[in-house]
């Protein structure tokens, strides 16, 4: 939609219709959005899924326990955008998922689960109440601004995928962590959201001792809720306002997943992890793929319209949460400034895993 030839002043007709029907179809995108939402949220997907053929929309309200005309208009929305089948040669019209649908919208369980980013959209798109005051006052908002179903739709959107690589790709991609693991050692995870990549490795490596910090008490409190839930006991959770993260070099592990640019302070906590780390231990820093640049951001990612507008509403406002915050934002840690920022902290050997992950990257941090 950029137009390149920016010495045109005079309007072309043509381009004029183009350029309204992009602008209208982010629209498009953002109520469909708000759909999908309604869709996990009434469990439309997952009794399509259920009835396992191609059903009309009485079958489908009655599978879900829905108003039928309700659930018609919200068919044809997401018929119209693709994300379900209809059949249009019969009446009255039959609707179905692909099994690609299945996977991506009525499957917890699989790696390509998806809707975690649509759970905790309307609390995403609240924070455009906020936005025109942090816009003039600098001052954004943290994490527990999206309050419980925020914390849960980031558990949502990131647990799928660890569940099925945390330990067996990305642990076991670590120069001898996993040995040191079932062993028996003490390992933190800063900003651990509500608390899966603990509660995954806690259960698997039973000889060590795992401690979640984060200072989001809605993301604490699903945390505990999901722990008290579990068999688990080798592990707790802690807000490091409360409780200070150790200094003593106690760690052989530390893992990072998807925060660090979200802090206000990403250089001071690299300098506390720094630390909190054994000599010989290893850091996981796992973080946004952002490149050096806006524009090979915009060449290299499709989604990078979409990760600039959710730094506004949800990242950067965190990292700018507090008076002078980074503010580095969704985007804002690339490899080179990650290598570079642990260097500061006292970090000399830095690598980044050959992990094929569509969003994050994964680094292998040492002293
Ligand atoms: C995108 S979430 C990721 C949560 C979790 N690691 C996961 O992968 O599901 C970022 C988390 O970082 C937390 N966070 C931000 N600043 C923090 C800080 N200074 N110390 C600890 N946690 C922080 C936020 O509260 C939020 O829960």
């Amino acid at each position: 939609m950029t137009d390149t030839d920016v010495t045109r002043t005079e309007i072309d007709p043509e381009r004029l219709k183009m350029f309204s029907f992009g602008v209208f179809s982010q629209l498009s995108g953002a109520v469909t959005a708000g759909m999908i939402h309604l869709g996990d949220k009434l469990g439309l997907y997952a009794a399509l899924a259920g009835l396992d053929r191609p059903a009309t929309t009485a079958e489908l309200a009655e599978a879900a326990g829905l108003q039928e005309r309700w659930v018609r208009e919200w068919a044809h929305n997401q018929a119209a955008a693709q994300i379900i089948n209809v059949d249009t040669t019969v009446t009255p019209e039959l609707f179905s998922l692909s099994p690609e649908a299945v996977a991506v919208l009525a499957s917890p369980d699989n790696v390509a689960f998806g809707v975690g980013m649509f759970h905790r959209f309307p609390q995403t798109m609240a924070a455009l109440g906020e936005m025109p005051e942090s816009f003039r006052t600098g001052l954004g908002h943290d994490y527990d601004t999206h309050g419980c179903e925020g914390a849960i739709g980031i558990e949502k959107s990131f647990e799928p995928w660890m569940r099925h690589h945390l330990l067996d790709t990305v642990l076991s991609g670590l120069d001898g962590v996993i040995e040191r693991l079932e062993r028996g050692v003490s390992v933190i995870d800063i900003g651990c959201g509500a608390g899966g990549a603990v509660l995954l490795m806690a259960k698997r490596f039973p000889n060590s001792t795992f401690v979640g910090y984060d200072i989001s008490e809605r993301a604490l409190e699903r945390a505990a809720e999901r722990l008290a839930e579990s068999e688990v006991s080798n592990a707790r959770f802690a807000n490091p306002r409360d409780e200070s993260m150790p200094t003593d070099g106690s760690c052989d592990l530390v893992t990072t997943f998807d925060c660090i640019h979200d802090m206000t302070r990403p250089q001071e906590m690299m300098h506390s992890i720094r630390k909190a780390i054994a000599d010989d231990g290893t850091w996981l820093l796992v973080d946004i793929k952002g490149r050096d640049t806006f524009a090979e951001n915009v060449e290299k990612n499709p989604m990078a319209s979409l990760m600039y507008g959710i730094s506004v509403l949800s990242c950067m406002s965190s990292a700018l949460s507090e008076p002078n915050g980074a503010g580095l934002g969704t985007l804002g840690l690339p490899a080179s400034k990650a290598e570079e920022m642990s260097s500061t902290a006292g970090f000399s050997q830095f690598r980044k895993m050959d992990i094929d992950h569509s969003v994050n990257n994964f680094y292998e941090i040492r002293v």
